[in-house]
Parts: structure tokens; sequence; C-alpha cells
């Protein structure tokens, strides 16, 4: 049969969408383009949410592998899809599956944190999951006399133990790479560039320990967009990965929005492309999918998470 042809691209996958059921969810560092054509653009914890409540057949999780699996872990009997099946976290590859049982042997005791980004396995091995938004809440839950371990990002773990003042949290050394590329120097030439504008920061960024004073917000990537948009402030210099500032522009005309870093790009994320979700929803690939066994073991972090928050 003929291929239909589409006036564009764009049309194009809205017609998939439809024949397939699909929902499209993006995260905020997703390319412009992609962030346009979803149902949903934003952050981790957003994105799970709307996965564990949606009506369709098909997710097409446009993001990177770990956040597909969360959607599978969340939704067992739905198809999840990523475009491209590379799309992994190099800071989720940093924490493995023993290395958790390890702690947990030697720490009977011991409560396990595991940051979002970790494996499905990760997280099957760890009491309570995390996203950038609710860390601190999750790590406040959890009663002061219990030791912690936090996996695997070194920063946001440090972050969670600045806020909590807590002691008893040890701190997996794990790191984003792109995060890694925000420097403090740097961030402090921007301020002195820039007197009048607002600092707000991911907590993953490498110089985090460094810079927590220069920043005026710490913040998810979702939290950062609510309050570029809230704020009374004019000039916002965005220390993270730069695929935020298409909603931030967008949201706000009349405010300035400064890269921290404009190579702060994370090449994972941008693997997935308008061709590869054409391609994604005609042969239903990639699928993700958490073996059963496993999905029952990781699910309950997550939802002890949702059930904070
Ligand atoms: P957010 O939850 O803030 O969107 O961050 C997710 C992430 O992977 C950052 O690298």
């Amino acid at each position: 049969m003929a291929r239909q042809l589409f006036p564009t691209i764009q049309d194009e996958i809205a017609a998939l969408k439809k024949e397939r059921n699909a929902v499209l969810l993006a995260h905020n560092y997703q390319t412009g383009e992609i962030q346009e054509i979803a149902d949903i653009a934003g952050d981790s914890l957003r994105l799970a949410q709307e996965a564990a409540k949606t009506r369709a057949d098909v997710i097409l999780f446009c993001g990177v592998h770990f956040m597909a699996e969360t959607a599978s872990i969340l939704c067992p009997d739905k198809k999840v899809l990523i475009p491209d099946p590379e799309a992994g976290c190099t800071l989720a590859d940093m924490i493995k599956p023993e290395d958790v049982r390890k702690w947990k042997t030697q720490n009977p005791d011991g409560v396990v944190v595991c940051y979002v980004n970790t494996s499905a396995a990760v997280k099957a091995e760890s009491d309570y999951c995390c996203t950038s938004s609710n860390a601190e809440q999750v790590v406040r839950s959890i009663s002061q006399d219990r030791k912690i371990l936090f996996v695997p990002d070194f920063f946001l773990g440090t972050y969670v133990k600045k806020r909590t003042g807590r002691e008893n949290i040890e701190l997996w050394q794990g790191y984003c790479p792109t995060h890694m590329l925000i420097q403090s120097r740097e961030l402090e030439q921007l301020k002195r560039e820039h007197p009048g504008a607002e600092l707000i920061m991911h907590p993953e960024c490498g110089c985090l320990t460094k810079s927590m004073h220069l920043a005026d917000q710490i913040l998810s990537t979702e939290g950062m967009v609510r309050y570029a948009k809230d704020s009374s402030k004019k000039t916002f210099i965005i220390a993270t990965e730069t695929g935020i500032l298409h909603r931030m522009i967008k949201d706000n005309p009349g405010k300035q929005f400064i890269p921290a870093n404009v190579n702060a790009v994370c090449s994972y994320m941008k693997m997935n492309s308008l061709e590869k979700i054409v391609a994604s929803l005609e042969n239903l690939q990639y699928e993700i999918k958490v073996p059963k066994d496993l999905a029952d073991r990781a699910r309950r972090p997550i939802e002890r998470m949702i059930s904070i928050v």
C-alpha cells in the first residue's frame, strides 16, 4: 500500500500518534522540535506521574533509557517505546545493583535512596526513589536514626545533606558529565557581567558544592521553568543542560535566558529525532519492557516516592 504523504513530519507524527493511541512524553532536555510535538514536556517526576495515569495504549518516551524503564515499571500493561535504544545515561551507569547489595549487607539497618537516574535493577535493590524535585522531601521522610546511602549523584546528595543537616548520609561518587561542564569560575564571571540576573542551578551541577552560595535557586528542570515564569526578574543564568532553554524562551517573551555553558548538551538526550519518532510509531520500536519480577521490585521505591510528593 502506498504510504500516505503529509505536508510536514509533524503532521505525520500526529496521524501516527492517533492511529496508535500513543502519548508522547518529552523530557525538558529534548530538542525544541520534539518538545513542540510532545503531549507533555516536563521533568522526570512529572513524566513518571503522567505515564502512571495515561489512558494511551502506547507511551512514546522521548528521553533516555532509565526514564522509559520507569514508565514501563509503572505501566506494565502499556507498550513503552523509545525512539533510539542507544539513548542511555552515564550517571545511571555509575551504580550497579551489586554495589547496592554489598552496602546493604554491610549496613543491614541502612536505607538506600536512589535517584531516578538509575537502572531498574538498582531501583529493585533500593528502598526509596527520588528525583531532583523531591530528594529533600524523600530523605526527610526517613527516620533520623537510619543511616542512608544516596546513589548515584554525589552533587544532588551533597545538596540534600546540606538542606536536611543530616550527617548519616553516605554519598555515592557518581556524576553527570554534562553538568560537570558547568564550572563555578564561569558562573562567577556571568554573575559579574549580569549583576541583576538570577542564577538558577540544577542540583546535578558538578560545581554545586563550590557554587551553592552563588545560586539564587537550586531546582529541578520543571522547577526552573516554573520559577522563571513566576519571577519578576528579567534576566536568568541557567545552569543545566541547554534543552531547557526552549520552553523558557517560548514561555517568557521579554525575559533573557543565558546558558551557564552553551556546551552543556547531553548527547544521549539529543539522539532522539523527529525521523526516529516516525519510525518508532510506525514499527512500534524500540520497546522497553522490564521483566515482571524486576518491575514488581523496582516499583516499590517509586511508589513510595510518589506517595510522599
Ligand atoms: P529533572 O528531574 O530535573 O528533569 O532531571 C533529570 C535529569 O536526568 C537531569 O540530568
